[in-house]
């Protein structure tokens, strides 16, 4: 997403349609992708296409700082830029049933630090979906700061890229549930919760939290915990989750790049 730019393209969804069958029909994967995700995507190239000089801007960075952009171009960047990057986090962290894993590593103790529990944060961002009124998305994001927060964004909009960076997101616009499970959204989170590919959202995490101890590092801004992490040669927690200052990745958490989407 950060190098993703003009001319923008639809991204193949990284399983089968029929993938997250029966927790997410292949009807309900196919609509939303083919039509809806296509549709945003076309119409932002659409908005872009008299803009050569915009052009060269990623998506990210399109959608960082919307004041900056002509006011004529903002709103159908906001909708339709918005569209393409909250629909590709949503479907790139899905995967099929019985591929279930929980998160683990720096991700899980990070997750149990501010949430209290795995289980709490299930409960969390699904009671955060339960509450966006008509039409939005539920997100994991991690602060500039290095918390992970849960927040909400109505219609398109993604959180603010400025202060935070988003992990995982969840489409809870009718279009992605009334075809199967028409007005209980419930169930519908019930069975994202199931399809979640913790995998993706560490790997996410992890890029997120070298930009956080980069920012640190270039603002002299050391915690108490960075030093102490340093002092036993791991920036990322005690599991080796890193991947920099000379930290290496374990192997089976080792990143990638993700074959859905650029991830920040
Ligand atoms: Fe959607």
């Amino acid at each position: 997403m950060r190098e993703e730019a003009y001319p923008f393209v639809t991204r193949a969804l990284p399983y089968e349609c029929y993938g997250l069958a029966p927790c997410i029909s292949a009807e309900s994967v196919t609509y939303h992708h083919d039509r809806l995700y296509k549709a945003y995507v076309d119409r932002l190239n659409q908005a872009l296409a008299d803009y050569p000089r915009l052009q060269k801007l990623s998506l990210w960075e399109l959608l960082e700082r919307p004041e900056n952009l002509p006011e004529g171009l903002r709103t159908a960047v906001v909708r339709n830029g918005g569209g393409v990057f909250c629909h590709e986090l949503y479907f790139d962290s899905l995967q099929p049933l019985g591929r279930e894993q929980d998160p683990k590593g720096a991700l899980l103790e990070a997750l149990v630090h501010d949430f209290g529990s795995l289980q709490d944060f299930r409960e969390r961002i699904k009671a955060a979906a339960m509450e966006v009124f008509a039409s939005g998305y539920a997100w994991l994001a991690l602060e500039r700061g290095g918390a992970l927060r849960i927040v909400t964004t109505m219609n398109q909009d993604v959180p603010d890229l400025k202060c935070m960076i988003p992990l995982l997101a969840v489409d809870v616009w009718e279009h992605a549930y009334y075809l199967q499970y028409q007005n209980r959204r419930s169930d519908y989170l019930n069975a994202w919760l199931r399809l979640i590919n913790w995998r993706k959202v560490a790997c996410r995490y992890e890029e997120g939290m070298e930009e956080v101890y980069n920012d640190r590092m270039l603002h002299g801004e050391w915690t108490e915990e960075d030093l102490a992490m340093m002092s036993t040669g791991s920036m990322m927690g005690n599991d080796g989750f890193g991947g920099s200052d000379g930290v290496t990745l374990a192997p089976e958490q080792e990143c990638y790049e993700s074959e859905f989407l650029l991830v920040p």
